[in-house]
């Protein structure tokens, strides 16, 4: 039960890499990049990344569970020419300076802090390297002054509305759980499961317009 919800989650994922085509449509056109995908979870956007680019990308992740479901993508792609995994922290990157054209961030830069991640993670872009960045939209204002304070250009920014979370997220994901329990209604356990699952949701609804989310495109001057 609960890895037919995983599943499902990651195909609601997929459904949001428009948006991760949108971003990396709005960088100029580069031959075999080599990009980092910093948190890089069950590897969505690290697929999406891959069938974009024709480059060499690496996904770094601290879960081992999630890279080992990115690994098994990974393979059944035939893409492990081009992907590789890390485990490894974001906050202690171990590679050679000047070694990725994109570093890549969806939904992770929070852990690390966002005006540190920008400075912490500049010295491992090329030079004009770019860094996207899909964040919450928690003060947006002071992000945008750090992106020019932290030595970035940034090329562009939007937003992904509540509207669009619930839409293509939060609803269908409602649904499903809904349509689950009917199934497991005398099982204790998996609807445990399934309340645990159904509090993201609730949170949501609480307050839909702090789940709004924003992409930043930036480039490295
Ligand atoms: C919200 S998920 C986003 C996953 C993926 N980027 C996506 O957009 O589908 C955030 C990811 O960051 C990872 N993460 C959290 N702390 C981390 C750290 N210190 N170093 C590397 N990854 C981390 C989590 O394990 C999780 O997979």
């Amino acid at each position: 039960m609960k890895k037919s919800i995983e599943l499902y989650k990651d195909n609601l994922r997929e459904g949001l890499n428009k948006y991760t085509r949108k971003a990396y449509l709005m960088l100029p056109e580069l031959d075999k990049p080599r990009i980092l995908d910093i948190g890089c979870g069950s590897g969505v956007p690290t697929m999406e990344l891959a069938r974009l680019s024709n480059g060499q990308i690496v996904g770094l992740e601290i879960d081992q569970a999630l890279l080992n479901k990115l690994m098994r993508k990974i393979e059944k792609a035939g893409l492990s020419d081009r992907i590789k995994t890390v485990r490894c922290s974001m906050f202690e990157l171990d590679f050679p300076d000047e070694s990725f054209d994109i570093i890549w961030s969806e939904g992770s830069i929070f852990k690390i802090g966002f005006e540190k991640g920008l400075k912490k993670w500049k010295r491992f872009l090329k030079p004009n390297g770019f860094l996207v960045v899909h964040d919450e939209i928690t003060n947006t204002k002071k992000k945008l002054k750090y992106i020019p304070n932290c030595g970035y250009k940034l090329l562009g920014h939007f937003l992904i509305s509540e509207d669009i979370w619930w839409a293509e997220y939060f609803r269908p994901l409602e649904k499903r759980i809904n349509d689950v329990r009917k199934k497991y209604i005398n099982e204790s356990r998996a609807l445990l499961e399934l309340d645990n699952e159904q509090q993201e949701i609730d949170m949501f609804k609480k307050n839909p317009k702090s789940n709004r989310s924003i992409f930043y495109i930036m480039q490295k001057k």
